[in-house]
């Protein structure tokens, strides 16, 4: 689609640059921007670490060595270490404002990433609205926005008191993901698919995001939201969006982002019954976590929209940690053919005609058809009509958000009433449920979130699709 024309920002200014996420992700998405030659403007970190800037580019060089393949471009590399600053200072201290004010020289917009905790937002945007450096700034926020409904409204509250929305950037990573993009896209691309996207031939849509290890050292930043505001509630929601929405009325990144936050709209709050929470056996013994902890590393929804086109279909959604694969799927159901053309009515499973799109790890789509089967009679079997669509180099989502944001393109971010909405459809349950039930490691999860699906297939466990060259 055609990008709108803003004026690029001419400053990135990092807040939390000593940091995990910076460590683990952003150094090796500016590495490669700048690699890609779209990274000219100095990226000035703010911490208050007592660093200088020769420990920032030592973080920079660990960081890539580590997490991002390893420096194969020294001359990249230094390009990106010539334009780092650094601002050392409190976030509470008003002179690590004017400072960084005096760091941005002529920078006439800059943008503002803050990766840091959300207690934090406030603090900061305050701290930037009074040193002169938010004006025609942007700002970009980690998640997770809030914790509820009540928190993310008190953040959107802080940011639009210095900044307006149009300027603000929340991020959810799922949406920089190109297999997540490509949802969209099939979607809207092929009109094959209109006609049957529907309650009319969709009889459910199933989401697993299943990921093979635990908490990872994270267990105290993960006591404090589980798997439900973890990934449910932000990444798997705006999957939910992608694949539900109307087409967009008119041309333009916001009425795309209109069509795309009514699903969270439409979405009714989720009922007690509608989930079910596990928790991996071993979680309570995790460096951070409560002996007697009762936060889900394993969450499956029942969820439902509102809509002409969507009622009546449910979204089935589960993310759990320590499961047996590391496999995120989406997978929408047809209807059985009504009639019984051929006889085989009751022996033809009810999930043989379906569309497949798996995120990751690999990046797929297929589509689950019955073929006659070789021979006299007019039996059938199960195939897939797939295509890989993996791309191996390609950008990665914070390559591509924080381009975009920067470019001052806000296609690709949660926009405030989604966000709030979408905590709206979540908030009852997630303090009004049944204590998490325990599951052995490297198993898909409780028994009891079959009862969710009335159906006798029940959850489709996600297999990794084979590595095929593209
Ligand atoms: C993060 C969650 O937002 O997303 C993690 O905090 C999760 O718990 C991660 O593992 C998954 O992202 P990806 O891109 O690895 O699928």
């Amino acid at each position: 689609m055609a990008k709108n024309q803003p004026v690029p920002s001419d400053a990135f200014v990092f807040f939390g640059m000593s940091g995990d996420l910076a460590h683990k992700k952003i150094f090796p998405a500016l590495y490669n921007m700048v690699k890609r030659d779209a990274l000219h403007v100095p990226v000035i970190g703010v911490a208050s670490s007592d660093w200088t800037v020769k420990d920032l580019r030592d973080r920079a060089r660990d960081s890539i060595t580590t997490y991002g393949g390893g420096i194969d471009d020294e001359g990249a590399f230094e390009k990106l270490t010539s334009l780092m600053r650094y601002v050392d200072g409190n976030y509470n201290d008003k002179a690590t404002f004017k400072e960084l004010k005096q760091q941005l020289g002529d920078s006439q917009r800059p943008a503002h990433y803050l990766a840091i905790p959300p207690s934090m937002f406030q603090t900061v945007a305050e701290g930037l609205g009074s040193a002169g450096a938010a004006k025609n700034a942007r700002v970009i926020v980690e998640k997770p926005f809030g914790r509820d409904l009540q928190s993310a409204q008190t953040l959107n509250a802080a940011l639009h008191s210095v900044f307006p929305e149009e300027n603000i950037f929340r991020i959810d990573h799922y949406l920089g993901k190109e297999a997540v993009q490509n949802i969209l896209y099939f979607r809207f691309a092929n009109s094959f698919l209109e006609p049957i996207w529907n309650s009319n031939y969709v009889r459910q849509v199933q989401i697993t995001m299943a990921e093979d290890f635990g908490v990872q050292g994270r267990g105290k930043f993960y006591e404090e939201v589980g798997a439900l505001r973890d990934v449910i509630e932000n990444h798997l929601f705006q999957v939910v969006a992608l694949l539900a929405m109307e087409s967009p009325v008119g041309p333009g990144t916001e009425s795309l982002r209109d069509a795309k936050e009514k699903v969270f709209a439409a979405m009714p709050d989720i009922e007690p019954d509608d989930l079910v929470r596990g928790q991996f056996e071993g979680y309570r013994d995790e460096d951070g976590v409560a002996p007697d902890s009762d936060v889900e590393t394993f969450a499956a929804v029942r969820v439902h929209i509102d809509s002409w086109r969507w009622g009546g279909v449910p979204f089935y959604i589960r993310a759990g940690k320590n499961l047996p694969v590391s496999c995120t799927e989406v997978r929408v159901e047809l209807h059985r053919p009504p009639t019984r053309v051929f006889g085989e009515f009751e022996d033809m499973p009810r999930d043989s005609n379906y569309f497949r799109f798996q995120l990751s790890p690999r990046v797929s789509i297929a589509a689950g058809v019955r073929v006659k089967a070789l021979g006299e009679g007019f039996t059938g079997s199960d195939v897939e009509l797939y295509l890989c669509n993996d791309h191996p180099g390609e950008e990665t989502a914070y390559e591509r958000l924080l381009g975009d944001a920067l470019d001052g393109d806000t296609l690709l971010f949660a926009r405030e009433d989604g966000v709030e909405a979408s905590w709206r459809a979540v908030d009852d349950v997630l303090t009004n449920h049944a204590p998490a039930i325990p599951y052995a490691v490297h198993t898909w999860g409780p028994e009891e979130q079959n009862r969710l699906i009335d159906d006798e297939h029940g959850w489709h466990n996600p297999v990794v699709d084979p590595l095929v060259d593209c």
